[in-house]
């Protein structure tokens, strides 16, 4: 049976993690996969989260089941982080899923059971696993324009123009902020005039919340998408505690359904448990405690949001850093365009070939898409990071 199966391919973000760990060259700097380090290059646990955790140690009594949607009050608790005190709030239904990468493949299955035929629109790029994730669901997959590899800015002309082609069958999969791998968001308008096209063509908005705190604040960065959720009359989300709370391995993260009413909220609902029953039966529970353990805890709240507010300026100063770097070290304001993007990512721009020397010749892991990892950096790298950029542009 097994001999009948191709050589397996790697996963484009995963596997470099793994050749990086592997590098024993000490001057070595990962800007590989999407995790926030400090200034020591460490990515420690977040102040909230060891303090949740301490609580939860000391209060849980048992390791007995939850339930299909994992903990309700962690699905109560992200409904109000992800949409604030929306109205429609009683319109939306959610379940713990294992990451949003979960919550991605949750929401592929419900789309591919509720309308078969759908197709789902991406941006082009977009996360790597969107495509593998929606196709393994059986659902088609079409790309819409997004960045201008000129300006390296988002070219919201053409991706509108595109989406314009999304009927009523299909589903428009967005990046709720700090896009994967541009770094270039769509403003607020562009939000709103895809929320018009969603209203007059009728398809169904889907947003990917993976960075919410990492952009401009928990609140902003949540603002296109709350408008969006206000005015349609579906929607789909899924959010991750992978970044903002620092859980990558405990993969935490939420599917939400947006419905016409909470009946249909309700049946969508009862539609992604029968899923996940017949998927992973349900989500671990450790990551979803502490979440809701702090969420529910007005001091540890303010802590954790205190954190991430001052991981959020960090990456504002080290994309600035960066980009004085260049132009003071090297006179060349050619990568200006950096301290425009937002969160973790920034694509460079770069072919498959210059990524494979910044490996080869400098140690430098970045994806082959050309994505870099700005939180992967420490304020130490900068100038080397900088000058092998440079070498092999
Ligand atoms: C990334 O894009 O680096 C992260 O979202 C990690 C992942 O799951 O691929």
């Amino acid at each position: 049976m097994f001999s009948n199966l191709p050589e397996p391919t790697l996963d484009p973000i995963l596997s470099l993690s793994v050749a990086y760990r592997e590098d024993p060259r000490p001057e070595k700097v990962d800007l590989g996969i999407g995790v926030y380090k400090n200034s020591a290059g460490e990515t420690p646990i977040m102040q909230a989260v060891a303090l949740a955790q301490n609580k939860v140690v000391e209060t849980q009594k048992t390791k007995s089941y939850v339930g299909l949607a994992g903990c309700e009050e962690f699905n109560q608790a992200m409904k109000t982080l992800v949409l604030g005190e929306s109205n429609v709030l009683d319109r939306v239904s959610a379940i713990q899923t294992p990451g949003a990468s979960g919550g991605l493949r949750m929401l592929g299955d419900l789309i591919k059971v509720a309308q078969p035929n759908s197709t789902v629109w991406i941006s082009n790029p977009s996360y790597v696993n969107h495509k593998p994730v929606m196709e393994a669901a059986g659902l088609k997959v079409k790309y819409y324009r997004y960045f201008c590899s000129a300006t390296k800015q988002v070219d919201a002309g053409a991706m509108l123009e595109d989406i314009a082609h999304a009927g009523k069958d299909d589903i428009v999969l967005l990046h709720g902020c700090c896009h994967n791998p541009t770094g270039a968001d769509i403003d607020f308008e562009i939000w709103q005039q895809v929320t018009q096209l969603a209203l007059k063509n009728g398809f169904t908005p889907f947003v990917d919340f993976a960075y919410q705190g990492f952009g401009d604040g928990l609140e902003q960065d949540a603002a296109g998408l709350r408008y969006m959720a206000d005015h349609v009359e579906e929607m789909l989300i899924t959010a991750s505690c992978s970044k903002n709370f620092g859980l990558y391995r405990e993969r935490t993260g939420v599917a939400m359904v947006l419905g016409q009413s909470q009946q249909d909220a309700m049946n969508a609902k009862g539609k992604l448990l029968t899923l996940a029953r017949a998927t992973y039966t349900m989500p671990p529970d450790h990551g979803a405690a502490l979440v809701k353990t702090i969420l529910q805890d007005n001091e540890l709240t303010q802590i954790w949001r205190d954190e991430l507010d001052s991981m959020q300026s960090r990456l504002v100063l080290l994309r600035a850093a960066l980009c004085e770097e260049f132009r003071n070290q090297h006179s060349t304001n050619d990568f200006d365009f950096i301290q425009t993007h937002k969160g973790m990512f920034t694509v460079l721009g770069y072919t498959p070939q210059q990524i494979a020397r910044l490996r080869e010749e400098f140690a430098i892991y970045a994806v082959g898409d050309g994505r870099i990892n700005i939180a992967g950096l420490t304020e130490r790298d900068i100038p080397y990071v900088a000058n092998a950029i440079l070498k092999v542009s």
